[in-house]
C-alpha cells in the first residue's frame, strides 16, 4: 500500500555523524572523569574530540545543507512566540523552541571544551593551554567543574523534550536523526536537503582540517606543562 506521506530529507549526513559523535563524546567525557586515574586521558580524548566536533557543527551551520544552517531555523522572538501560542507549526527541521535548545547544547558543550584546554586538576592531568597563566587556568577549572551543572540542565531537557515528542506528541523525531528522512503530508511543500557525495565530500575536508587544528592545539602544551603550572 502507497504511504500517504512524502519522505523528505531532512537531516544530511554529516549533521547525523556529528549528533551521534558528540552524544559518545560527551557521555565519554562524563563517564571517564568520574572514573578517575587513567581514564583522565580517555576524558582529554573525548574532551578534545568534541571540541572538534562543536568547531565543524558551527562552520556546518554557515556553508551545510538547507536545515542545517542557522539561517534556516534561529528565529527571532516573534516567531517563537507565535510557535508557542501554536500559530506556526514547523513542519521539517528545528521549530523554533528546539532551536534555542541546539543553540544552549552546542554553547555550552563548546564552553566545556574550550575551558577544558585550561583545565588542571593539580595532580596529572592538564589541558594543553593550562601552562599559560596559573590564574586564568584556576578560574577556566572552576568554571570547567561548575558547567558540568548546566551540562546536565540542558542534555536532560534534550532528552525529556525528545521523549516528549515520542510518546506524548506521538511524532518520531528520532528516525529522521538516524536515518535521515522524515515523513510529510504531502500538502505541505517542504525543501529536501542535499545529502549527496560533493556534500559529504565537503564534510570530510572540512572534518580534516579541524581535526589538524584540534591535534596542534592538544600539541601546544611543553612536555612537562604538568610542573610549569604549579
Ligand atoms: C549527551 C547527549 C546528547 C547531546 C549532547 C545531544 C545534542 C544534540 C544537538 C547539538 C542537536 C542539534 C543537532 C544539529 O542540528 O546539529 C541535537 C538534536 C537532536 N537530538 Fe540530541 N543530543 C544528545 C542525546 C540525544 C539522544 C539520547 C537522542 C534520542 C534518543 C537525541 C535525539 C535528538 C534528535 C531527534 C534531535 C533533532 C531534534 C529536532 O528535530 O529538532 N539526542 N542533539
Ligand atoms: C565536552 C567535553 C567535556 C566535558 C563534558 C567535560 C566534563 C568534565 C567534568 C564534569 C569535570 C568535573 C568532574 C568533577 O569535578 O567531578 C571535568 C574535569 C576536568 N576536565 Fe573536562 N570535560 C570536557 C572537556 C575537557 C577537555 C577538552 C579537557 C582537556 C583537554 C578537560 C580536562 C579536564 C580536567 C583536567 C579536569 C579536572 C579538573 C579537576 O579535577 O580539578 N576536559 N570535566
Amino acid at each position: 500500500m502507497n504511504s500517504p506521506y512524502d519522505s523528505v530529507r531532512v537531516w544530511d549526513l554529516p549533521t547525523r555523524i556529528f549528533h551521534w559523535a558528540l552524544v559518545v563524546c560527551v557521555v565519554g567525557a562524563y563517564v571517564t572523569i568520574k572514573l578517575g586515574g587513567l581514564w583522565m586521558d580517555w576524558h582529554t580524548r573525548f574532551g578534545l574530540t568534541a571540541l572538534g566536533l562543536i568547531i565543524f557543527r558551527l562552520t556546518w551551520g554557515i556553508v551545510g545543507p538547507h536545515y542545517a544552517r542557522f539561517t534556516q531555523f534561529v528565529r527571532g522572538p516573534q516567531k517563537l512566540i507565535g510557535y508557542l501560542r501554536g500559530r506556526y507549526n514547523s513542519v521539517a527541521g528545528h521549530n523554533p523552541l528546539g532551536a534555542l535548545s541546539v543553540m544552549a547544547l552546542l554553547l555550552f558543550i563548546g564552553f566545556q571544551a574550550v575551558s577544558g584546554l585550561f583545565a588542571n586538576d593539580d595532580i596529572f592531568t592538564a589541558g594543553p593551554l593550562a601552562y599559560i597563566d596559573s590564574q586564568w587556568s584556576s578560574r577556566l577549572t572552576y568554571l570547567h567543574k561548575l558547567n558540568e551543572w548546566v551540562l546536565l540542565g540542558i542534555v536532560g531537557l534534550h532528552i525529556v523534550a525528545i521523549a516528549w515528542y515520542q510518546f506524548i506528541k506521538r511524532k518520531n523525531i528520532i528516525s529522521p536523526m538516524i536515518h535521515g528522512d522524515a515523513l510529510v503530508a504531502p500538502t505541505h511543500q517542504v525543501v529536501s536537503a542535499q545529502d549527496n557525495w560533493k556534500v559529504r565530500l565537503k564534510a570530510l575536508l572540512l572534518a580534516v582540517a579541524i581535526a589538524a587544528l584540534v591535534w596542534w592545539i592538544s600539541n601546544m602544551a611543553p612536555t612537562d606543562n604538568v610542573s610549569s603550572f604549579m
